[in-house]
């Protein structure tokens, strides 16, 4: 496979190219997803005889950017793809001003250690499925897009950055499940994906509110269900396990240096998921 020797900038017009390196990869994503992702952020990739063998995302999300989709097609593995699409993103969030950050796989996290991100946070992705069945709880109600601005308000204040373009993104997609606490003090936004529902980010003011909120969710979604839920939380854990769902695989939160990422870690439950934050 002759691969193309120069990183190339990817757009929203490549998530249709892009979306077969995840596929392989037996990843969640859907087109949308990438189109998001490459519309909100920047995107790297390598080509081979015309085909789209490696990818990598930076979402600027303010002092901290995300790097999301690092892919690389099983036949261009061991070449240093995933090293130079990394490293160029994370030169390009660095010029912006914003420190590399990512959830890794553990195939990944090898890659990274080398690259001098540490590990910060551990996450768990837990699978199961939805109930399709049961009452909401009364605290609980449908996210409306009304809703956004103090569910953008409660995410720059937890997970510490500014994801406004993700978060409304997820909010706008018709059908997909979205549910708020009356009282304003937690939210869940979940999207359709290729093997299963995504739920996160779950962000709520107590363990109480994040079971209220998962509960609903459960009652109302059929079919295999995913959720990225931190080590930290470990009730949520126990409501996840109670519920029938298990482990999948871990993840590492890492960043660029050894400084603890902005937020308020206590009030993130789920995250959005490794690609998002
Ligand atoms: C993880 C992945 C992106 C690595 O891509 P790659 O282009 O093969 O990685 P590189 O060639 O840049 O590897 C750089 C270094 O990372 C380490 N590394 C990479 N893959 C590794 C593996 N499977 N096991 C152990 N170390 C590994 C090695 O130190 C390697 O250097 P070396 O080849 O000189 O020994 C690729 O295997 C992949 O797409 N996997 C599936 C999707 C995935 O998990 N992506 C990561 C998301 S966080």
């Amino acid at each position: 496979m002759a691969v193309i020797d120069r990183p190339l900038s990817l757009g929203p017009f490549d998530a249709g190219r892009a979306l077969p390196l995840s596929n392989e990869a037996g990843w969640n994503q859907l087109e949308a997803d990438w189109l998001m992702m490459l519309r909100l952020g920047l995107g790297f990739g390598f080509e081979a005889d015309g085909r789209l063998v490696a990818s990598a995302v930076a979402l600027p999300y303010g002092p901290v950017g995300w790097i999301s989709m690092v892919l690389v097609t099983a036949a261009a593995r061991r070449q240093g793809l995933a090293t130079r699409l990394v490293e160029t993103a994370a030169a390009a969030l660095e010029r912006a001003g914003a420190r590399p950050a990512l959830d890794a796989t553990p195939a990944g996290e090898a890659v990274y250690r080398t690259m001098g991100f540490q590990p910060l946070r551990q996450l768990t992705r837990w699978q199961g499925t939805g109930w399709h069945a049961g009452d909401a709880a009364a605290s609980v109600r449908p996210a409306r897009p009304d809703d956004l601005h103090w569910i953008c308000a409660m995410d720059r204040s937890s997970f510490g950055l500014d994801r406004r373009g993700v978060l409304a993104d997820l909010l706008a997609r018709p059908g997909a499940p979205a549910f708020a606490r009356e009282a304003k003090d937690g939210f869940l936004l979940a999207r359709a994906g290729r093997n299963a529902t995504h739920l996160g980010p779950l962000t709520a003011a107590s363990p109480a509110a994040a079971n209220a909120l998962l509960h609903t969710a459960l009652a109302q979604i059929e079919g295999p269900v995913i959720v990225d839920a931190f080590d930290d939380q470990p009730a949520l854990g126990a409501t996840l396990r109670a519920a029938g769902f298990t482990p999948q695989r871990p993840f590492a939160r890492m960043a660029r240096g050894a400084d603890p990422l902005p937020g308020n870690h206590s009030l993130t439950h789920a995250a959005a998921g490794p690609e998002l934050g």
